[in-house]
């Protein structure tokens, strides 16, 4: 165990009304326990050791490699914010300037080898470093859903899954008693299983899936939702063309694509009505809402697999700049402290991958 991991051993006994962002960053996990019936439900804590130790339980240990999207690669990219943008925030990110990205794409799960050509998730992580040292830090997933509501349904979800020693496979029966007390943790794989699988990294749309509230100069508040969607438009492949594809394409797809710049994306808002949902990741906007676009990601070179500067980042999305706040998702503040871990264990290991 390394010494972070000591200091985080013990952060799910604080009160969680003594919730801050400490010192280096980390949260304490705000979460709910898992009742004899499977259901979750909210206000107790989980510690972050408990998700990191169970991913590995149920996912395995790939050492050095990240406990998700550990099948990734790193890229640069520029971020040109707009009028719009500044209209809703006053973080500098939407200044007009060309604000530098490091981009990290990758392939959901814990597997470094996990096929390109299957209907699961892809990720769009960034880093946006902003004027004044402020830095902004997002994990961006091809579904408008998470899938779990909270914290502790998402541990006992993941625990639902985990193979049994014997047999190597999830208990079905486990697996199925706690979906039917928990649906929500339904609604992300049917999305997956009711979509092509993506043609390109460069040609899915990313959202942010939590709510997000934007601050302008003049103190206004805009809330909402934040999609990533490709200026070139989705494309989407065939289950034939999918299959032929093999299990590693995206990766040369991408160099191509940024090769010829073909691969940007337009930073959209969807701004929410009253009474709309801001803090459950599993319940995205309504269909129709006013969409702002917030300026342009351009990604403008790729790096090999060996080299970039992804390996020490972990894409927190708790590191926002000022003009942009959570709006209350328990699963946003639960992310810090889990990836600080990950993020601990890997480079102990030796880190493997961008
Ligand atoms: C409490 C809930 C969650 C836990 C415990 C968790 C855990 C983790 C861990 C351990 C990593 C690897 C970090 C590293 O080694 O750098 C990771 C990566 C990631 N997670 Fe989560 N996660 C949670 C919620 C979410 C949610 C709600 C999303 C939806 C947007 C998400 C999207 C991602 C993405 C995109 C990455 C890849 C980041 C990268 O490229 O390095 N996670 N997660």
């Amino acid at each position: 165990m390394t010494s972070l991991e000591t200091i985080l051993k013990n952060m799910h006994r604080l009160n969680p009304l003594a919730l801050t962002l400490g010192a280096c960053g980390l949260l304490a996990v705000l979460a709910t326990p898992v009742l004899a019936d499977n259901r979750a439900s909210a206000n107790t804590q989980v510690s972050p050791l408990d998700f990191v130790n169970q991913f590995e339980a149920t996912f395995g240990k790939f050492e050095g490699y990240r406990r998700s999207g550990a099948k990734g690669v790193c890229a640069v990219g520029e971020f040109v914010g707009n009028a719009d943008g500044r209209a809703v925030s006053s973080a500098s990110a939407f200044s007009g300037q060309k604000i530098p990205v490091t981009v990290r794409f990758s392939v959901g799960g814990a597997n470094p080898k996990a096929p390109d050509n299957g209907k699961s998730q892809r990720n769009l992580s960034l880093q946006f470093d902003l004027p004044n040292g402020e830095v902004w830090q997002h994990g961006n997933i091809n579904a408008p859903v998470f899938g779990a509501a909270n914290p502790q349904q998402f541990l006992g979800r993941v625990a639902s899954l985990q193979p049994d020693p014997t047999t190597k496979a999830a208990d079905p029966a486990k697996v199925k008693a706690f979906a039917d007390a928990n649906p929500e943790v339904l609604l992300q794989g049917r999305y997956f299983a009711s979509q092509p699988v993506p043609a390109s990294f460069a040609s899915i749309n990313y959202w942010g899936v939590h709510g997000f509230i934007f601050t302008n100069a003049a103190g206004q508040k805009t809330a909402g939702k934040w999609i990533f969607e490709p200026v070139g438009g989705v494309q989407g492949l065939s289950d034939e063309q999918a299959k032929e594809k093999g299990a590693n394409f995206l990766f040369d797809d991408l160099r191509q694509r940024v090769a010829s710049g073909q691969a940007a994306f337009n930073f959209n808002l969807e701004v929410a009505q009253p009474g709309d949902k801001l803090d459950n990741a599993t319940v995205p906007l309504p269909e129709g809402r006013r969409k702002i676009t917030l300026g342009q990601l351009k990604i403008t070179s790729v790096s090999t697999d060996a080299d970039g500067a992804c390996l020490t980042i972990n894409f927190d999305p708790n590191r926002m700049p000022k003009g942009v706040e959570g709006a209350g998702d328990p699963m946003l503040t639960a992310r810090s402290a889990p990836y600080a871990v990950g993020l601990g264990r890997r480079l102990v290991e030796g880190a493997k991958q961008q």
